[in-house]
Formats: C-alpha cells, structure tokens, sequence
C-alpha cells in the first residue's frame, strides 16, 4: 500500500482509504470484518460525516461501539469526520455554533478525545469566513481536531476561506471515478469549441489549484457511475470500458475494481481513493489498486472507454 505523509501534516496516510458512509445497517460483526480487512491491507485512514446513517452522528457511532478501540488502537488510525449539511433544513450551516456542536457531537459518537481531520463537507452559501475560522481556533485550540479541509470546494472557495482561517487546509474531498471526471476531463479538452468537456463545473482548474496549494484530493465515489446511481463496475451500461478493465486486470493479474482505483492513484496529484464498500473481499481487492502503474496508454484507453474525448 503506497503511502504518503499529507503536506502541512505529520499524518501519515494510505492512498487509499475506507468511507463508512454506508455502515449503518450492518451488524457489529460485519464493521470489524470491514476493518479488519482494511486494517490487513495497510488501510488506517477512516472517512466518516455527522450526516452519514440517517439519524445525526449514526455512522460514526455504529463504527465506535463496534470497535471499542483502546487508546493505542484509536492512536494508531486516522479519523477524518465532516460538518456543514444538515438535510432537514437549512441544508447547509457553517455557523460556528453548528461547527463547534456537530464536532461535539462526533467526539462523543466516535468516542474519541481528538479529530484527527474535520472537513467542511459542502459549500455553504451563506458561509462567514471570520466565523468559521473562529471555530477552527477554537477547536485546534481545545485539541478538539488537528486539522482541516474541505469538500466539494471550488478553488475561489478554498481562497476565500485561505483569507481567514489561520490552519492550513489540507484536504478537499471531491467526487471522482473514471466516469464522473469532470475535475479531470475537463482540463484535457480546455478552450476547445463546441466539446461539452471542455465547461468548467467546479469553478475551473480543482485538481491543478489543488496540487499548487499542496491540497490533497481525497476521491470520492470512486466506482459509482454517477451521482449515487450505481457501480459502472460489471454494469451493461458500459461495455467498452469494463472490456478494457477486465482486459487490464487480466493483464495484471488483479481485479477490475483495483484498475479502477489505480486510475484514480495513478494520477501524479497524490490522490487519496475513499472506498464506499462494505464488502470485505472488495476493499482488499480495491486496495491492489494503490501502486498498479498503469501506463499513460493505458490510462488515457480507460479515461477514453469511459466515454470522455482526447482532442
Ligand atoms: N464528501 C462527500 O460529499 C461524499 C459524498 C459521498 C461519499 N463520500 C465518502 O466516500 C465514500 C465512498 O462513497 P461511495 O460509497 O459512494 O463509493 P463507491 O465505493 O464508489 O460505492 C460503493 C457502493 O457501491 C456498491 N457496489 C456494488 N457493486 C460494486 C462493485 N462491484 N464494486 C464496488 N462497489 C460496488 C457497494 O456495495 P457493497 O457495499 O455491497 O460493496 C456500495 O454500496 C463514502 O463512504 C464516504 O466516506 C463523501
């Protein structure tokens, strides 16, 4: 497992990483099964959000209570949870009251004295810079969270936020598979006429903004075809780059879905990849995607299976 020490930070994490946004059903048994194979494959990097399991703060707690870590066992992984959506209304609130709340609210769930990493989960309109850096102080000051980032952040975002907040931001968490590549595909077809591609979705050049910042990528959704709407791994609707990642995988004696992850850890942005599965046998043969170096022929034959033009 390639790993790399996240820039502004001591944190020495995994490129690839386990989300648990889809715990909340599963049995005590099946979360130590989950992490456990993540653990056995080098993977000591969670990804959690006060919003994940329905009711507030469900995820975090199932994954607390299922494994009951001891002080050494929580000091030897990462927890990174989020703040910001709140989907019964209002949507969105980075008022520092709700930040320092919902950060109260995780400690307790995860049980645990310390975050290692919070992130601003989405764009929040009516975002106050000064107020949010206020609860960061606040909490780095308490030893509450160690550091911070954000997701779904456009660069302007991130500079206006960089104005304010005295911590450096460390991570943006963005959605990214080979066939929802906008922050991608995008830069390839720049200034080309006519080519949908070439329209910025993300307020232009994330991933290239990030890299300049030392801003890791974490990679979200990273085998769903779309928004929520489904694995493209094995689906009928994409018959020419699963041909190319069965062929890959054969080639590299792997399976489809750690092609699928290397051509996210291929990138030369240091990418984090933050698995969604809940399957055991699929989060270790996702992680066989963490130094797969696929060739620049190969990764342009997915990136083009995928549906996305090279000009
Ligand atoms: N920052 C954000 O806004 C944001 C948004 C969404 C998610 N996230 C984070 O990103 C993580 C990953 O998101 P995700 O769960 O949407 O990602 P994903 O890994 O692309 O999708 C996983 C889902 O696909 C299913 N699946 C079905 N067939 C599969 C196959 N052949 N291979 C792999 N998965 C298959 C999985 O089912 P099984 O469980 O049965 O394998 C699971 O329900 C989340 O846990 C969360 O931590 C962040």
């Amino acid at each position: 497992m390639k790993r790399i020490t996240l820039p502004h930070t001591d944190i020495d994490a995994p490129n690839v990483v386990l989300g648990l946004m889809r715990i909340a059903e599963k049995s005590d048994d099946e979360i130590r099964q989950l992490v456990s194979a993540a653990r056995d494959v080098g993977i000591d990097f969670f990804d959690h959000a006060d919003v994940y399991g329905g009711a507030l703060h469900e995820c975090e707690r199932r994954f607390s209570k299922a494994l009951s870590l001891t002080a050494s066992e929580r000091a030897a992984i990462t927890i990174q949870t989020k703040v910001g959506i709140v989907p019964d209304g209002p949507y969105f609130d980075f008022s520092a009251e709700h930040i320092l709340e919902s950060v109260d609210g995780s400690l307790a769930a995860l049980d645990t004295d310390y975050i290692d990493i919070l992130l601003l989960h989405r764009p929040d309109a009516l975002a106050e810079p000064e107020e949010i850096a206020r609860a960061f102080d606040t909490l780095h000051a308490a030893g509450k969270v160690r550091a911070f980032g954000v997701s779904n952040h456009t660069p302007r975002q991130i500079d206006l936020l960089k104005k304010y907040v005295h911590q450096p931001l460390v991570a943006n968490q963005l959605q990214l598979s080979i066939t929802h590549a906008p922050i991608i595909a995008q830069g390839v077809a720049g200034n080309m006429a006519d080519v949908t591609q070439s329209i910025t979705l993300d307020g232009g050049g994330i991933v290239d903004y990030c890299r300049v910042n030392d801003i890791t990528i974490q990679a979200w959704s990273p085998f769903q075809a779309g928004f929520f709407t489904g694995t493209f791994l094995g689906s009928p609707q994409y018959p020419a780059l699963n041909a190319v990642l069965d062929r890959l995988a054969k080639e590299y004696g792997v399976s489809p879905i750690a092609i699928a992850t290397a051509w996210i850890t291929r990138h030369p942005a240091n990418m984090q990849v933050v698995l969604g599965t809940t399957n055991p046998d699929r989060v270790r043969a996702a992680a066989e995607g963490s130094e797969i170096p696929l060739t620049r022929s190969e990764w342009y034959e997915l990136f083009r299976a995928a549906g996305y033009s090279v000009p």
